[in-house]
């Protein structure tokens, strides 16, 4: 078992590459069948997120449309905290089905933020894909329609999530070693 160094951490295999494909292409499976002929439109949120989202792209045999977002958290009034905002979002989603793709669901507060902003759009339905999630995270309860692998609440690395900037181009998920 090969251990990495990132940064001032160590790091241990986690996920391989063949069970992260293995999900997707079930994950792909369900998605092709809930949505044959509805066109849904992804938005995939960067950073973390794009190889989990070209891999599963990749695997969905429906009609689809993809579009790739950042989101933005910038410091608003003293009472709202913290406002995020998406940018590169410039398709209409009114009557749309989407499917939101994340990399990893932490706390949850960065969808429990985003989502309603999406909603507010009348999309005709919203839903979850998350690669990851620690359940035992959770600050702010989010419904992953379509999970991956759900993931004892430990710093992950690889296929692209990062520390610090780094690991991201690791095609396969490592786990910190405290
Ligand atoms: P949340 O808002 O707490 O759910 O955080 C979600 C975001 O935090 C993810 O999209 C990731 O970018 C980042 N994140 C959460 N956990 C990890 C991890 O274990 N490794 C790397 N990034 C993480
Ligand atoms: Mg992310």
């Amino acid at each position: 078992m090969s251990t990495i160094h990132v940064h001032d951490k160590v790091f241990e295999p986690y996920l391989s590459e063949g069970e992260i494909g293995n999900k997707i292409q079930g994950m792909a499976d369900r998605i092709n069948k809930d949505y044959a002929g509805m066109r849904p439109l992804f938005i995939a949120i960067l950073n973390g997120s794009f190889m989990f989202a070209s891999d599963l792209f990749k695997a969905i045999s429906v009609e689809a449309e993809i579009c790739f977002i950042k989101l933005a958290s910038y410091k608003g009034t003293k009472s709202s905290g913290h406002v995020i905002t998406a940018i590169g979002l410039d398709i209409d989603l009114i009557g749309r089905h989407v499917v939101i793709l994340e990399d990893i669901v932490d706390t949850g507060k960065t969808l429990s933020e985003f989502l309603p902003q999406l909603e507010h759009q009348q999309p005709a339905s919203l839903r979850i894909a998350a690669l990851l999630h620690k359940p035992e995270a959770t600050v702010y309860p989010i419904a992953v329609d379509y999970l991956g692998f759900a993931v004892p609440n430990k710093f992950l690395l690889g296929y692209g999530l990062d520390y610090d900037g780094l690991g991201r181009n690791i095609p396969s998920i490592y786990k910190l070693i405290e």
